[in-house]
């Protein structure tokens, strides 16, 4: 089965996300996905679900370590490559910069 992608505005421009993610490691950003965890790591930006898949729990005050996103209830890792970790994974987001805004993407499974 094909995988597409659903896309939705977050930023209106590259610098509002720049600006909100200067000095912090994360942010919890509700969008029309739901809340979405946007993780700074050096100069880059990534989205994931903000749903840790051990308890369900927010990764709100997650830190990073080798790479890796560190849930702030159990510690479990998961990887900023693909999300996967302890046998599960988070939701991996993609970021899009076009026009001058900030576009969020989400995989979908679709028969066509
Ligand atoms: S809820 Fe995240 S590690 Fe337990």
């Amino acid at each position: 089965m094909p995988m597409k992608w659903r896309w939705t505005l977050l930023f209106d421009s590259e610098k509002e996300l720049k600006e909100l993610m200067q000095g912090k490691i994360s942010h919890v950003h509700r969008t029309m996905f739901g809340e979405v965890l946007l993780v700074r790591n050096n100069d880059e930006i990534l989205a994931f679900e903000n749903k840790c898949p051990h308890q369900n729990k927010s990764l709100e005050g997650c830190w990073l370590e080798d790479e890796q996103i560190v849930c702030p209830y159990h510690q479990y890792h998961f990887n900023l490559s693909d999300g996967r970790g302890q046998g599960m994974y988070v939701d991996k987001y993609q970021l899009k910069f076009e026009d001058g805004k900030v576009f969020l993407g989400k995989e979908k499974w679709s028969l066509f």
